[in-house]
């Protein structure tokens, strides 16, 4: 059985005379937790819209768990979850009404069960009834966080998924991913923090410019000696 879950080839968006994505061809597996990184404006966000069918590419393909995200974007994103790179909860719901609202998009059972555990989790239990407007940003981040992992989608793609929490949390966090990865799970996360990529990845892209300049995993890097940021550095500047 091939067990490769994302899957995009030649993948190219344009806007305008701008290349924001330059034929970009990348295979992950089941089990990956794959880091792609790149300076700003390198493509990244792009890329997982267009992964998540969120954005056409203007030439390419891409399919997750082997369903086209092109044609089928709903059904793409109906079995994946997604923290897109900025984004806050509607502001006129509290917390707990918004992870309500979604759970039940989702068609969830046991829904104020799958909620608390997160609200216990990521320590917000005390917020649940706060507009989501006056939340701080952290919080509103773990509320993101906490609705992409509530259905317990078989790939998850994020956008900076550490950004503005507090190193408690973020400890959690980063247990949280390399605990669903080790049961199977999928995680395609964006990141310019390179210590994080480093600690926590299986494998790692890195874009410049659109363009696909490595993919490889860490440990190869690893038994190469190089150490991630002097490789990125040489790589981008290069
Ligand atoms: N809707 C759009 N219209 C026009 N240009 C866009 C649009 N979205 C993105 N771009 C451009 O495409 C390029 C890639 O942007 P993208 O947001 O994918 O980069 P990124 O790698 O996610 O950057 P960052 O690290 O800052 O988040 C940038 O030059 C950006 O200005
Ligand atoms: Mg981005």
């Amino acid at each position: 059985m091939i067990d490769v879950v994302i899957s995009a080839k030649n993948l190219t968006k344009k806007f305008g005379n701008l290349i924001a994505v330059n034929n970009l061809s990348l295979e992950i597996k089941k089990g990956e937790l794959f880091g792609l990184l790149g300076p700003n404006g390198s493509g990244k966000t792009t890329t997982i819209k267009m992964m998540t069918g969120q954005l056409k590419p203007t030439s390419g393909d891409v399919k997750i768990l082997g369903i086209d995200a092109i044609s089928q974007p709903i059904k793409v994103r109906e079995l994946v979850g997604i923290i897109p790179e900025q984004e806050s909860p509607p502001s006129f719901l509290t917390a707990e009404e918004y992870l309500h609202f979604v759970a039940k998009i989702r068609k969830l059972d046991n829904i104020e069960e799958k909620c608390n555990y997160w609200f216990d989790f990521l320590e917000f239990d005390d917020q649940r009834q706060i507009l989501c407007k006056d939340l701080s940003r952290g919080t509103r981040q773990k509320l993101m966080f906490a609705q992409a992992f509530l259905h317990e989608p078989k790939i998850a793609f994020i956008d900076e998924p550490l950004i503005n929490l507090d190193p408690i949390i973020q400890r959690k966090v980063k247990d949280y991913l390399l605990g669903y990865v080790k049961k199977g799970g999928t995680i395609f996360f964006s990141t310019h923090v390179l210590e994080i990529a480093e600690e926590i990845c299986t494998s790692i892209a890195i874009i410049d410019k659109g363009k696909l300049l490595y993919q490889g995993s860490l440990k190869d890097l690893k038994k190469k000696k190089q150490h991630l940021e002097s490789f990125f550095l040489k790589l981008v500047k290069e």
